[in-house]
């Protein structure tokens, strides 16, 4: 399976700065993604998506929302839905980010509505789970994991298409933070993934480490088992950083 790459760009690169990061950047990225065998997805802020996906449109770099709403359509003053977004170009959509379960409040069932309008319009959800600090230290990592993931997975095995599902593994107190879990804990958590997501769907799923990835902690992920890739936060908004955190993997 290959490798994914996931730069979620969040609110860091106004429209201008993301475009000017494709238009400057994006053949060389596609270049290295062919020399590694890797997909690479980036993830502007909604008003991108559309500039961003034309500029990729020759390359093999993907496009990814941050966020969609979870209707369909109707009167939601501010949101954009799935059918928007495949329309703009983007073929991957981040749901149930942490920032978006903290700022937000956004509950398990309104992820599991907006995972039903990704699949409803081809979009390969990016579902993220993760624990607090809190949590870690109770012992509770797999019971939250399992809490956040459970519904969700339901949703899938429902499904009868045939689409890779991704899912990224993000514990809170790592994002933004540039401290990484002991390949201990990344081993037991990717082995518990790996067996869930199979064992309650039977679809492909790509598994994905996200929270303090960049160019010095790649390195010493990349021996995790059942891991496919990386959503990378603050090192992704740097060509140079990016880059070495593709290089590295
Ligand atoms: P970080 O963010 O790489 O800056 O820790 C990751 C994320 O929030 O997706």
């Amino acid at each position: 399976m290959k490798h994914l790459f996931v730069a979620n760009w969040k609110m860091n690169l106004p429209f201008n700065e993301a475009i000017d990061f494709c238009q400057q950047h994006a053949t060389a990225l596609a270049e290295l993604c062919l020399t590694k065998e890797c997909e690479l997805v980036l993830c502007p802020s909604f008003e991108a998506l559309h500039t961003v996906a034309t500029i990729l449109q020759k390359t093999q770099i993907a496009v990814g929302a941050q966020d969609v709403s979870r209707h369909a359509t109707g009167a939601y003053t501010g949101e954009v839905s799935a059918t928007s977004l495949a329309q703009a170009g983007c073929s991957y959509c981040i749901i149930g980010h942490s920032e978006r379960r903290h700022y937000y409040q956004e509950r398990t069932i309104d992820i599991e509505h907006k995972l039903k309008e990704c699949i409803k319009n081809g979009i390969t959800p990016i579902i993220c789970i993760g624990e607090t600090e809190q949590e870690r230290n109770e012992g509770n990592t797999l019971d939250i994991l399992n809490e956040q993931l459970i519904p969700l997975l339901q949703t899938i095995a429902q499904q009868d298409n045939a689409m890779p599902y991704v899912v990224a593994y993000e514990p809170v107190w790592a994002i933004g933070t540039g401290v990484v879990p002991t390949p201990e804990a990344l081993n037991e958590v990717f082995k518990w993934l790996h067996t869930t997501c199979n064992t309650e769907t039977g679809s492909s799923f790509r598994l994905l480490y996200g929270g303090g990835v960049d160019e010095k902690s790649a390195h010493g992920l990349r021996h995790i088992s059942h891991l496919n890739g990386f959503l990378i936060g603050g090192a992704s908004t740097s060509f140079e950083r990016l880059k070495k955190v593709v290089q590295y993997d």
